[in-house]
């Protein structure tokens, strides 16, 4: 895993302002070098100048997560300045709030998965077997309450992304741990950032009309959580090598509700089975699973 934090390098995505600057800041006080990577450049160069007057060591990387080949320049550019990266923080976002289905169109729906989705895949194949090979390191993917609750109306998009994230981090945290790679899914409820003028932006609207009244300004959640905090709890997530990063633990309710629906759904699966198999014993496979991947979770303190 990767140990301890000082001296290392994180490549933080979406960092110019939000929760990835929250990020940029809790793991450069932890002593990490930060590559912090963005496509508004402006704030980028703005975040990273006002960072670095902290005394931290900081390289702003333009980038556009969808861009594989922007990817591969900017893996070549961190590693030259700073060193090999040992921890990736796939964060840059948008979200879909307030569309029902039929308002998202095939052009919208494309690009909400590219960023959010395949943004993150690109940061996995750019970066991990690089961190396999110089002995592990750490991967953080920031999905969403609404990647583990999704029964939020008018939210589908974002949802179908920040579930496949949580998915694709509980899979490749199977997979990599015995190679040394830790991998923590980062789950928020509302935080203050620029999430709705960002997202606004990136639908097409225009600058002038992208922060509507009523809506708290640039932010989805003006009465949110404090990016910075949400970087705390990132640190503490990494250095314990956690998978679920729950910063909104006053939420709990909805993950109940969800892991309840489940249940009651496997009762129902178990009643069917009795009556179509009526001679057939319960199969133990996921039993077995799980037993399998206690090998593969580091014992808590
Ligand atoms: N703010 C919340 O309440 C909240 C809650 C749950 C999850 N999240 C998630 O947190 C992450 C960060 O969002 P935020 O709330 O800090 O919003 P934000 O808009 O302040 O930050 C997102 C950053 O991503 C950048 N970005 C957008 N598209 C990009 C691209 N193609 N390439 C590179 N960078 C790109 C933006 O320029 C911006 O700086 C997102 O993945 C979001 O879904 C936010």
């Amino acid at each position: 895993m990767i140990g301890e934090l000082q001296g290392k390098v994180a490549f933080i995505t979406g960092s110019a302002g939000g929760i990835g600057l929250g990020m940029a800041r809790a793991f450069a006080e932890a002593g990490m070098k930060i590559a912090m990577a963005d496509v508004d450049e402006v704030a980028l160069e703005e975040s990273a100048a006002e960072l670095a007057d902290t005394g931290a060591t900081v390289l702003a990387v333009p980038l556009d997560v969808t861009d594989r080949a922007g990817w591969a320049a900017a893996a070549e550019k961190v590693t030259t300045s700073l060193g090999p990266v040992q921890l990736l923080c796939n964060n840059a976002g948008i979200s879909t709030l307030g569309l029902k289905f039929g308002q998202i169109t095939p052009e919208l729906w494309t690009k909400v998965v590219d960023i959010n989705l395949n943004g993150a895949y690109n940061g996995i194949h750019t970066f991990l077997e690089p961190m396999v090979a110089a002995g592990g390191g750490h991967i953080v993917n920031t999905a969403s309450f609404g990647g583990l609750f999704g029964s939020i109306p008018e939210l589908t998009a974002y949802t179908a992304t920040k579930f496949a994230l949580v998915g694709l981090s509980e899979s490749l945290r199977a997979e990599v741990a015995s190679d040394g790679v830790g991998v923590s899914v980062v789950c928020p409820g509302g935080v203050r950032s620029r999430l709705w003028r960002t997202s606004m932006l990136a639908r097409g609207v225009a600058a002038e009309d992208a922060v509507p009244t009523g809506v708290g300004g640039q932010s989805a959640s003006p009465d949110g959580m404090d990016p910075y905090e949400v970087g705390l709890r990132t640190v503490d997530a990494v250095r314990n090598d956690e998978l679920y990063v729950i910063t909104h633990p006053e939420f709990r309710a909805g993950i109940v509700y969800r892991h309840d629906q489940l249940m009651a759904a496997c009762d129902r699966g178990e009643i069917l089975s009795a009556q179509l198999h009526p001679d057939s014993a319960p199969a133990a496979a996921a039993g077995q699973l799980v037993e399998g991947l206690k090998g593969t979770t580091p014992p808590k303190q």
